[in-house]
């Protein structure tokens, strides 16, 4: 970063000397005004609930301009990561900064596959589970697990290149673990000729007494998947993933942390959202009716999938998604089903409805990502779970970022007190 020629100058309605702050610029995006002083040389905060204008950090991971609808990755358009290069690519991209070499990426791809086995003594975790837990409650555990295992790892001398590896390794394996346990199957132990997307679905939906067909284009279309959601700058669950790692706590227990928060229905839990509204709204002839109450304020209802909260012109990712769908269901001759068709009516009367042009609202990623999943016979509770898996190479790579950043401090927001001043404690008879 580098300082603006402009500073910022703070003033004081009652006469209190004005304060100037200097601003730095990005190489993209918006100018951040460095407040750090602003407490020694004032004794106030800044509010600011939700960091809606407050930048944490500096990064050079992954760059969003909302408006313009763009997304890079280190530079790289996601529409052009996402033709050109598989997930461990983008991995590797985003640990490292650079795409690697046809060398680099083959190193890479073996050290990932020799990495794939969880300890044998996992197992006994998935097994203190109920059977019907969610899959988000059971990946929030057994990653937090990791960290027994792998308690000392901090003090190796390359920390955070074994920890990447191991997470963005052995993250498939637990999710399909998760899903296996869930549905009452024998564990699949990876297989180390397979690529990383598709030894997932073999993980998935293989059984002792048959071998899962790997098809390709369900796996390019999972292998997208994970690409489109492989980092997204600072959002709720890479915030997250920070603020527990720069205690300095074990890597392994701050991406629990990004999975806990990642659970919720704001972050994570949309393409579930998605799906289980076309479910409701049913069939076509329902559309009118349904959209009718999506645009009344008293009734709730939301177009999930529509809306997003940095993209007001349209979500890259969301393009993708919606060709990659057309894929899917041709190749598993959908392209009838009636859900998807329901979807596509959806969305074509939503982009020519008033309501939703003037709002700027478009179908984002995960308007699409349910439907494909879904045809790809992952079940709406495990969406999330593979949401998990795609995003821990961001929050990973987030948090290496952050542990080799001088500037970094332990994080420690600041309050507004309006709870009761000091007062004394009453004797018991004389309270209430
Ligand atoms: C993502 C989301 C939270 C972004 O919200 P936001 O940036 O705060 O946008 P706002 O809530 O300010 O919305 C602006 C207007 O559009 C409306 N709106 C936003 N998303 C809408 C949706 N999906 N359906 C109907 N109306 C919507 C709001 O009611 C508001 O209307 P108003 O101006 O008349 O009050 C929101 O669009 C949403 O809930 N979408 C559905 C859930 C979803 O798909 N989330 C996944 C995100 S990847």
């Amino acid at each position: 970063m580098t300082t603006a020629d402009t500073k910022a100058t703070l003033s004081f309605s009652d006469g209190s000397p004005s304060v100037e702050f200097p601003i730095y610029k990005g190489s993209a995006g918006s100018e951040v005004i460095d407040i750090r002083k602003l407490y020694g040389a004032t004794g106030k905060f800044t509010y600011d609930p939700g960091f809606m204008s407050t930048a944490a950090c500096n990064s050079s991971i992954t760059y969003i301009d909302g408006d313009k609808g763009e997304l890079l990755y280190r530079g790289y358009p996601i529409e052009q990561l996402a033709v050109n290069c598989d997930f461990l690519e983008t991995c590797y991209l985003l640990l490292n900064g650079e795409l690697p070499t046809a060398a680099e990426k083959k190193k890479f791809e073996a050290t990932v596959t020799q990495h794939t086995m969880v300890h044998e003594q996992m197992q006994f975790f998935f097994r203190g589970f109920r059977r019907d837990a969610h899959p988000m409650a059971v990946l929030v555990g057994t990653v937090g697990a990791l960290s027994s295992f792998y308690h000392d790892s901090l003090d190796i001398t390359d920390p955070r290149h074994r920890e990447a590896i191991r997470l963005i390794a052995k993250l498939p394996t637990l999710v399909a673990m998760t899903y296996k346990y869930n549905v009452g199957q024998p564990f699949v132990y990876p297989r180390n000729e397979l690529s990383y997307s598709a030894n997932f679905m073999h993980m998935m939906f293989s059984t002792p007494c048959e071998e899962y067909k790997i098809n390709d284009v369900l796996v390019r279309a999972l292998d997208r998947i994970l690409t489109l959601h492989a980092d997204h700058e600072q959002n709720a669950s890479t915030s997250t993933v920070r603020l527990a790692g720069s205690s300095g706590a074990n890597p392994f227990a701050c991406i629990a942390a990004g999975i806990a928060c990642l659970w919720g229905p704001a972050h994570g839990g949309a393409n579930e959202a998605a799906l289980n509204m076309l479910k409701k709204v049913g069939t076509v002839d329902k559309i009118p009716e349904f959209i009718a109450k999506v645009k009344d304020k008293n009734s709730g209802i939301k177009l999930m999938g529509f809306g997003h909260r940095v993209y007001k012109n349209f979500d890259p990712r969301a393009k993708l998604m919606r060709e990659t769908c057309y894929e899917v269901l041709n190749e598993l001759g959908l392209h009838d089903d009636p859900l998807f068709k329901l979807a596509m009516t959806l969305e074509r009367v939503a982009l020519e409805d008033e309501y939703f042009v003037s709002r700027k609202l478009y179908p984002n990623v995960d308007f699409y990502s349910g439907i494909v999943q879904s045809a790809l016979g992952i079940p709406p509770s495990l969406f999330t779970g593979i949401f998990a898996m795609a995003r821990t190479v961001g929050w990973i790579a987030q948090w290496s970022e952050m542990i080799s950043d001088p500037e970094q401090k332990i994080g420690r927001p600041r309050q507004l007190f309006v709870g009761s001043p000091a007062r004394d404690v009453p004797a018991i008879d004389k309270r209430g």
